[in-house]
């Protein structure tokens, strides 16, 4: 696997943003060979743009189907010779065609604790069950949604006057401190998948 990153937005950018100074701090041995956004005014483009990252905005409603976008991404993720894919609050569903050109090689980062709260307003859900503690998931990324194996976990607390955007807040912390790790973690070899599970060798 190439230490060159792809990372995939679509909105504001802060993990983008945390695994770009992860970088430049010397903590994580890596590059971001580019950045794909699927919205044009995605907010992270400039943080990529300020680091000198290649940006390129690949915009899903140009495409009839999820298998051409995904394979337009996959196209774009090539050329760049990315070794690693880094979804960072990338939000389309990628399909089959996209998860089976990089095996092993796509990473999410998720505001819960999986398995518990996939999928959308994973922070709301957590306050409607009422769980005492909340968290974030690093995981590679299967056709099944939010569910592929997981590398890395955190914890927060969920106090008893948090809203779904301050119990966000809290968590986002945590995701920025977790995925430059997680991603080293991957790109430093010894491990091995083993039905749902990462597997330190
Ligand atoms: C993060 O909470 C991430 O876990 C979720 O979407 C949010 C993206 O935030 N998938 P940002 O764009 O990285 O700031």
């Amino acid at each position: 696997m190439t230490r060159r990153l792809g990372v995939l937005i679509s909105g504001r950018g802060s993990n983008l943003q945390a695994i770009l100074t992860a970088i430049a701090q010397h903590h994580l041995d890596a590059s971001v060979a580019v950045v794909l956004s699927n919205r044009p005014d995605a907010a992270g483009l400039e943080r990529a743009r300020e680091a000198g990252v290649p940006t390129e905005v690949i915009d899903h409603r140009s495409y009839r189907t999820r298998a051409e976008f995904d394979a337009v991404l996959v196209e774009r993720l090539r050329h760049h010779d990315v070794g690693l894919v880094c979804l960072a609050g990338f939000m389309r569903l990628l399909g089959p065609v996209f998860v089976n050109a990089f095996p092993h090689a796509v990473l999410n980062v998720h505001p819960s604790l999986l398995p518990a709260f996939p999928g959308v307003d994973p922070q709301r859900q957590a306050l409607a069950h009422g769980v005492k503690v909340a968290g974030c998931t690093v995981h590679f990324v299967t056709e099944e949604l939010d569910a592929g194996p997981i590398v890395l976990q955190a914890t927060v607390p969920v106090l008893a006057d948090d809203t779904p955007d301050s119990l966000a807040a809290r968590i986002l912390v945590e995701e920025h401190r977790i995925y430059p790790r997680a991603i080293a973690r991957v790109l430093a070899g010894g491990w091995r998948i083993d039905g749902r599970r990462f597997v330190e060798t």
